[in-house]
């Protein structure tokens, strides 16, 4: 078995469509499936960042990082990693785990500060993400689950101290989303 992470294209449309519907709750899944669609047609500067993995040949997983800015410091960029999800039945092989890296080392070559994420600790600990490093930067939208925002951070000297208010990308700015 072969795993491939490459560039989303328009074309994955119905395969990213049908892993978020497949791989959240009821209750979010059609959400987050909007929200993946919507990212891959985000013409942003700088643009979303939306990958595929392929396992022999078959989309199974979709991550996308989308920029995140502020008033409060112009020159200041940031990325959110949202959404993530890989097939029921393609999982705990590490495709989830590869997605979130390969996206990072694409994060280190771009003039960004941090990323953020807003899901659960126990998983995305494992990948250097922690509350302390969101700490000072205020989400777009209040959250459901405080405890669940968290950041990384990319460069050693990037951080402004000062408090920043996000702003993220159009098809992040669903309230329900937060
Ligand atoms: C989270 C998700 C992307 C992981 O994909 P994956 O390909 O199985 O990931 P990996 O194989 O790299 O890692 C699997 C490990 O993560 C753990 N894990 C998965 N979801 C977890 C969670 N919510 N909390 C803690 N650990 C979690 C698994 O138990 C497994 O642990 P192990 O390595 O100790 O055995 C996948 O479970 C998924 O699509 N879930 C539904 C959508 C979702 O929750 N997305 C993230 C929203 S923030």
């Amino acid at each position: 078995m072969s795993t491939r992470i490459r560039p989303a294209t328009t074309s994955d449309r119905e395969h990213v469509r049908d892993i978020h519907l497949r791989a959240f709750p009821d209750s979010e899944n059609r959400r987050v499936a909007k929200l993946a669609v919507e990212l891959l047609d985000e013409q942003g500067d700088p643009p979303t960042i939306s990958q595929v993995a392929e396992l022999d040949g078959r989309v199974v997983g979709h991550i996308a990082f989308s920029p995140v800015k502020s008033e409060d410091a112009p020159d200041w960029l940031g990325y959110i990693l949202a959404p993530l999800a890989v097939l029921p039945e393609c999982r705990n092989a590490g495709i989830g785990s590869a997605l979130v890296e390969h996206g990072i080392e694409l994060l280190l070559e771009q003039p960004a500060d941090r990323v953020f994420v807003y899901g659960d600790p126990a998983y995305y600990g494992r990948f250097g993400f922690g509350a302390e490093a969101a700490a000072h930067f205020v989400p777009p939208f209040a959250l459901e689950h405080p405890f669940g925002w968290q950041a990384r951070g990319l460069r050693e000297h990037g951080a402004t101290g000062r408090t920043l208010r996000l702003a993220c990308v159009k098809a992040l700015c669903d309230p329900a989303l937060w």
